[in-house]
């Protein structure tokens, strides 16, 4: 008897998942066309953008990002991503968001509090390793100081540049490089104070409403995607464009907001497909490659 009543609600969720169109997997890892916090993606495109001109401002490619690329450990709190940074590379994310905590001249990842077992030295291998083997790709970064010790970083992500990657991989100007001048090459957007390191994160035209603090607030969300997509294709062209389709709350996980969010992202992309116009950057926690590749059509 006791029996019966507690497994009824264990059936109706597995019932609700498979409704949902929801591959799942041995250890509740779902992959679907929108949404992936398996291990690695379903399929990759790692040299895409050599199709594209190489006159082409960068603020007029389309791109996919993930949003705190480097957050795959300390549970679902902190978890934003499910794929190693060579994977999401590999897959076509082209758009990274990288926080550092300094310490001591260290630059190492953290998400608030969990550290997630990387420096910065791992991002930049990661991004030499990448732009070696595709080198008609580039890879676009935003640097931000978070949860540190001096919001002073510009000295040590110099030493860590000379150290782990080389000074000439970095695009050294404000201005906007055009695809053929970004090929080969990282694009820091600097957003953190000192000399110039590359453009400034500041200039780009942002949508980055990340609070949900419910799930009763995903509709909210959305519609502040969704109104920022729909301005792209009348933004200023020489400036970058970015949506943050992520967010979170006190009461919501990463994940429970990117199952809702990726979605509705998915739909309204698939329903424009064929129109070849302007999206921008779009930043995402757990996208799947079929969604990633959606964007990238795009182009
Ligand atoms: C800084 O990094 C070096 C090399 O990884 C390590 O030996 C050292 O303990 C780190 N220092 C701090 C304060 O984390
Ligand atoms: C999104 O954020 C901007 C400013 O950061 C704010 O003006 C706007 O009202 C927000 N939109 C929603 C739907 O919360
Ligand atoms: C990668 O994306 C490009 C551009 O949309 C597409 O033409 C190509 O077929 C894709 N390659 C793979 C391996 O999916």
């Amino acid at each position: 008897m006791m029996n019966g009543t507690q497994q009824a609600p264990v059936k109706t969720l597995l019932e609700l998942m498979l409704l949902a169109g929801a591959i799942v997997l041995g250890d509740g890892a779902i992959q679907r066309p929108d949404y992936d916090d398996t291990s690695s993606p379903e399929f990759i495109n790692s040299s895409w953008m050599a199709g594209i001109p190489d006159s082409l401002p960068l603020s007029e490619v389309n791109m996919p990002g993930t949003h705190n690329t480097m957050a795959l450990h300390g549970g679902h709190i902190a978890e934003c991503q499910s794929w190693a940074l060579a994977s999401q590379l590999r897959a076509g994310v082209r758009f990274l968001d990288i926080r550092v905590r300094h310490v001591k001249g260290n630059l190492t990842i953290h998400h608030g509090v969990s550290y997630q077992r990387a420096h910065f030295g791992h991002v930049l291998e990661g991004v030499v390793d990448f732009l070696n083997e595709y080198p008609t790709e580039t890879v676009v970064m935003r640097l931000r100081e978070e949860f540190s010790e001096t919001y002073d970083i510009y000295g040590a992500v110099v030493n860590y540049i000379h150290r782990y990657a080389h000074w000439d991989l970095l695009w050294h100007s404000r201005q906007m490089p055009t695809m053929g001048q970004a090929r080969g090459r990282l694009i820091v957007l600097q957003d953190f104070a000192g000399p110039d390191l590359g453009m400034r994160y500041r200039s780009l035209d942002i949508a980055d409403n990340w609070s949900v603090p419910t799930l009763l607030h995903v509709a909210e969300k959305w519609q502040s995607v969704y109104e920022h997509l729909e301005a792209a294709p009348k933004g200023n062209k020489a400036q970058m464009f970015l949506t943050y389709a992520s967010g979170a709350g006190v009461f919501t996980y990463p994940s429970a907001i990117a199952q809702r969010i990726n979605r509705r992202l998915f739909d309204y992309l698939d329903a424009k497909m064929g129109q070849k116009q302007r999206i921008g950057i779009i930043t995402m926690d757990y996208p799947a490659a079929p969604l990633l590749q959606m964007i990238i059509d795009f182009n």
